[in-house]
C-alpha cells in the first residue's frame, strides 16, 4: 500500500507542511489577516507569501538584527508587516511596488499595521527606483524579493554583510531560473 505522501503531488505536499509548520509557529494575527483579505477583496492576486514565510522572514531579519530592509515587490504589504515588525527602534523598511492598485491597498495595510512612520513604499518599476535609491546613499542590511526578475544586483548593502532573500519557489515548487535565492553572509 502507497504512502499517504506518495500520493500526494508536490503542491499538495507543499500546502500540507505549509500549513502544519503555520498552525506549530504563527499566532492569529487580526492585522496580517486583514491584509490577506484585503487581496481577495480588491481582486489582487493572493501570491503573498504564506505566513509560515512570513514568521520565516521575521526571525531571518531579526537574527540579522537589520535595521535597514529593502523589500521588492509589496502587494498587498503582507510579508512588509511581518519584515517591518521586526526593526528595532528606529529601524526602516523600504519597499518597491510598480502597480498603483497594489500599492493603494498596500498603503492602507500599513497604516492600519500602525507602521508608517517604519514603511517607506516606492511606487514605480524597481529599475527605476532602485537608482534613485542609490543616488540617496541608502544601505540595506537585508533584501526580500518577492519579484521574478532579475534586478537583486547592484543593491546597496549596510555595513558589514548584507543577507539577500528571494521569494523563488512558486506554490508549484518550480525554482526561478532568474533570481536565485542568495544568501551572503
Ligand atoms: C509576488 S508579489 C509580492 C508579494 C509580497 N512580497 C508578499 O509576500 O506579500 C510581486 C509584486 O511585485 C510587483 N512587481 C512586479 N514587477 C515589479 C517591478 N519590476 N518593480 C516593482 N514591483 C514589481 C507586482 O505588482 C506584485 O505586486
Amino acid at each position: 500500500m502507497k504512502q499517504a505522501t506518495e500520493a500526494r503531488t508536490g503542491e499538495q505536499l507543499w500546502t500540507a507542511v505549509d500549513r502544519y509548520i503555520t498552525e506549530m509557529v504563527v499566532q492569529p494575527d487580526a492585522i496580517l489577516d486583514a491584509a490577506l483579505e484585503s487581496c481577495v477583496t480588491a481582486g489582487l492576486p493572493q501570491i503573498s507569501v504564506s505566513a509560515g514565510e512570513g514568521k520565516l522572514l521575521y526571525l531571518l531579519a531579526r537574527i540579522r538584527r537589520a535595521k535597514t530592509i529593502l523589500e521588492i515587490g509589496t502587494l498587498a504589504a503582507y510579508s512588509t508587516i511581518w519584515l517591518a515588525r521586526s526593526l528595532p527602534r528606529g529601524g526602516r523598511l523600504i519597499t518597491l511596488e510598480s502597480d498603483p492598485s497594489h500599492a493603494a491597498v498596500a498603503r492602507a495595510n500599513i497604516t492600519r499595521a500602525g507602521l508608517d512612520d517604519v514603511v517607506d513604499l516606492r511606487l514605480g518599476l524597481a529599475m527605476d527606483t532602485l537608482p534613485v535609491l542609490a543616488s540617496e546613499s541608502h544601505k540595506f542590511d537585508l533584501t526580500f524579493t518577492g519579484i521574478t526578475s532579475s534586478v537583486a544586483s547592484g543593491i546597496p548593502s549596510g555595513s558589514g554583510a548584507s543577507a539577500n532573500i528571494g521569494q523563488t519557489i512558486t506554490l508549484s515548487g518550480r525554482i526561478s531560473q532568474r533570481t536565485p535565492a542568495s544568501c551572503s553572509a
